[in-house]
């Protein structure tokens, strides 16, 4: 048994949180507040063990929420640390917590991989580096777009290689999460430098990527349209979607409308928390011309992650081979199942 505390309770901490204390692998200890507001309620009516920062115990205590004990105690008590704070806030963990008390711990997507603030010198794609995980104290766990990227390129590397010259990808990333308070701004937004393209090379080096992002005022999902320049004449479109036909993760569909009715579809067919845990290629918008084939897949920015962050456990702590891994994650998020769902409401 794997002893695991999650260092966060928001949209990816209360779904890691769910995912995991139901894991017979996992001893689970619990998760970090570090706010006394109603998601300590949501924690407690789940069922978890609450551990707050030192000396703010009666704070929560005063409220009426069940506390379990402090922070670090809990890291004290883990094998492995899950931490899903706010973007950047990772660092000061490791710095404060995890290095001084000698605890792995997976990272997520908003951590630095580079620079003053870098928490780990890799970042996980289960579809590409996997193994390369196995043993390691601290790995990034790539953020949702960048997850998302791999799960395209590296299939479409294994069976096209040195036949593609560069891709092109936008990146249409949603506004907030549907479960976030904050309002959505009626702008369209960009990114000067989007980190997606650094991060997609950390895993894939010898990739000519170049990324662009904008943010709509959407909660649904990101849209990603990925360019791919060959150095002849491209595949067919059949010969594209063959690639992707028994891809873990990918779901292939053709009457979506967007990125909503996929989330609402997702909803309605009460999958956990709304998630479908993959990414979605459109067909009917796939396009072939001459050199270019131009793939739009929307991607689950919320559930993506989480089946990956439990590969992830898998390498590093348990040094699973890849097959064995999909398998345990698959029957746990029923990812298979629910992409042959989709294909189906979405034929
Ligand atoms: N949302 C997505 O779609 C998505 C997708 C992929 C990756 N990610 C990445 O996942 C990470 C978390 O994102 P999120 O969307 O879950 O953020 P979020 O909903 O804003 O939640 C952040 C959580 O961090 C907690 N927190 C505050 N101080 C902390 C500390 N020192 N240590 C640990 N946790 C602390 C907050 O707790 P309190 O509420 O108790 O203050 C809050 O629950 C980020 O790196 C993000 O880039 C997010």
């Amino acid at each position: 048994m794997v002893r695991v505390f999650i260092n966060g309770y928001g949209n990816i901490g209360r779904r890691l949180a769910a995912v995991l204390s139901s894991d017979k692998e996992v001893q689970f200890i619990g998760i970090a507040k570090y706010t006394a507001d109603d998601k300590t309620k949501d924690a407690m009516d789940n069922g978890f063990d609450i551990y707050v920062p030192d000396g703010m115990v009666n704070q929560f205590k005063e409220k009426g929420y069940d506390i379990t004990g402090v922070i670090s105690q809990a890291i004290g008590g883990s094998d492995l640390v899950v931490d899903a704070a706010k973007e950047g806030g990772g660092y000061d963990n490791k710095k404060k917590l995890y290095e001084p008390m000698n605890k792995a711990a997976i990272f997520q997507g908003g951590e630095d991989r580079h620079g003053e603030r870098s928490v780990a010198d890799m970042i996980h794609n289960s579809r590409v580096n996997y193994a390369k995980a196995a043993g390691k104290a601290y790995v990034i766990q790539g953020s949702c777009n960048v997850s998302g990227m791999g799960r395209i390129m590296q299939p479409l590397i294994e069976n096209f290689g040195d036949g593609i010259r560069r891709y092109d990808v936008t990146l249409i990333r949603r506004w907030a999460d549907l479960e976030d308070s904050k309002d959505v701004k009626d702008s369209i937004e960009w990114d000067k430098n989007p980190h997606h393209q650094d991060d997609v090379r950390d895993f894939i080096p010898a990739s000519n990527l170049y990324v662009d992002a904008y943010k709509v005022p959407s909660r649904m999902m990101h849209l990603h349209q990925m360019v791919v320049r060959f150095n002849g004449k491209a595949p067919s479109k059949d010969q594209i979607i063959e690639t992707f036909r028994n891809e873990f993760g990918v779901a292939i569909l053709n009457s979506a409308r967007g990125t909503a009715a996929i989330r609402k579809k997702a909803m309605d067919l009460g999958f956990r928390h709304g998630d479908t845990n993959m990414v979605h290629i459109h067909q009917e918008v796939l396009r072939v011309q001459d050199d270019t084939i131009k793939i739009s897949y929307s991607d689950d920015q919320t559930g993506m992650v989480i089946p990956e962050n439990h590969l992830l456990m898998q390498s590093m702590i348990l040094d699973r081979p890849r097959d064995e891994a999909i398998k345990r994650t698959d029957r746990i998020f029923q990812m298979t199942k629910k992409r042959r769902i989709l294909e189906e409401e979405f034929k």
